[in-house]
């Protein structure tokens, strides 16, 4: 019997090879938001690895949503033009091109990973002032105070999320994930962590949810009715008050869904540095299976989902849709085609485009 991983998986109007999706990863290779020679390098070659759905990176909605200098950019027509090949190529492979757009809030300004991961120092021109729901630090790690932002602000963020979604949606992109996770802006005015407004920007939970639920509408009334609306959304934070965050979370999942949201990706929070995450095999099947359950959405998860039978048995129990790999890809581009060979696809090669699949076949190799 073919393994769940490799069915196709069906959403609104696009269809999915199988069940492998790589995981939006940021390359920290970009310039004023604009991709270079190595993203499309990095984007076909997992593409062409056989995976059913290439999510392209945290792409900033506004130069003060990039997380790093280098990140990339949806926020003019030259970021558009310079996607469009990437989107192409993704076609061209056989994969369905999808995109992740955000604003990285109170997390914004930093170096990138492999020159510290903390902030950029504060006069320092390669960095900028970043904007948050309230004037608070994340923490030692990303120490500097963003500024508060005004009603103007959050408006014209608001407006930004729907300019990238068109941009997204006219050089075909036909997935589209709202960075609705990982502490960045719209986790920033979800979580109390990062949220103090006494506006109705903050406070109760129906105001601290306000500002992604009207992103999520306004993006939803540009992108195509028939292509997949997709949110990455963090859940849950792992600290004292996991109990309350499931259940807000659950309730907020249940009312995307209602906005016209097709498809979750389960997430955490990554709001406070002193949060106690279990991390090994699999740390999210539980909740993802609880908030997918009890949300009505389909979706997917990610993080540690370390061999294909993991993935596997995570889909059989219904944890999730679709499985979301992060670093194995990076370590293998042709991860589809190991975990087709591992979970003895009879023809592990038929997961390959065809001008890999047939030297790759049983008959020519093996
Ligand atoms: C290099 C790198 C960059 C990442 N960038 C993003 C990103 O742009 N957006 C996002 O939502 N998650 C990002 N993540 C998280 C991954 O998408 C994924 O959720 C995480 O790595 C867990 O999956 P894994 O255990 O298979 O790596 C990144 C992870 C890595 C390793």
């Amino acid at each position: 019997m073919t393994p769940k991983l490799f069915t196709p998986l069906t959403l609104k109007g696009i269809t999915l090879r199988n069940r492998i999706a790589v995981s939006p990863m940021c390359q920290y290779q970009g310039v004023d938001g604009l991709p270079t020679d190595w993203h499309p390098a990095h984007y076909l070659s997992r593409a062409r690895g056989g995976a059913g759905l290439v999510v392209v990176e945290a792409t900033a909605v506004s130069p003060e949503g990039r997380i790093t200098p280098a990140c990339l950019g949806l926020w003019n027509e030259s970021h558009a033009a310079a996607l469009k090949p990437i989107v192409d190529g993704i076609k061209a492979a056989g994969s369905v091109p999808g995109i992740q757009i955000g604003h990285a809030g109170r997390k914004a300004s930093a170096n990138v990973p492999w020159a510290g991961d903390d902030h950029i120092p504060e006069g320092d021109p390669r960095g900028w002032e970043p904007i948050a729901p309230s004037a608070m630090a994340f923490g030692d790690a990303l120490p500097r105070v963003p500024r508060e932002m005004s009603k103007a602000d959050i408006i014209r963020v608001r407006e930004d999320f729907v300019s990238a979604a068109k941009r997204a949606r006219d050089i075909g992109f036909e997935f589209l994930m709202l960075h609705f996770a990982h502490g960045y802006l719209a986790q920033n005015f979800l979580s109390p962590w990062s949220n103090q407004r006494t506006d109705e920007y903050g406070g109760s939970a129906e105001n601290r949810a306000r500002f992604m639920l009207e992103t999520l509408e306004s993006v939803r009334a540009v992108w195509p009715e028939h292509l997949p609306l997709a949110a990455r959304f963090g859940v849950i934070e792992f600290d004292d008050r996991d109990e309350e965050t499931l259940a807000e979370s659950i309730a907020m999942a249940k009312r995307f869904k209602e906005l016209g949201l097709d498809f979750l990706d389960v997430s955490m929070g990554f709001s406070t540095p002193t949060a106690k995450i279990p991390w090994g095999p699999g740390q999210l099947r539980e909740i993802s299976h609880r908030v997918l359950h009890e949300s009505g959405l389909p979706g997917s998860t990610s993080w540690n989902i370390n061999s294909p039978a993991l993935a596997e048995q995570m889909l059989q129990e219904g944890a999730a849709d679709l499985v979301m790999i992060g670093r194995p890809m990076l370590a293998n581009p042709h991860w589809p085609f190991a975990a087709a060979r591992e979970l003895g696809v009879p023809n592990p090669a038929s997961t390959l485009p065809p001008s890999y699949a047939h030297w790759l076949s049983r008959y020519h190799f093996d």
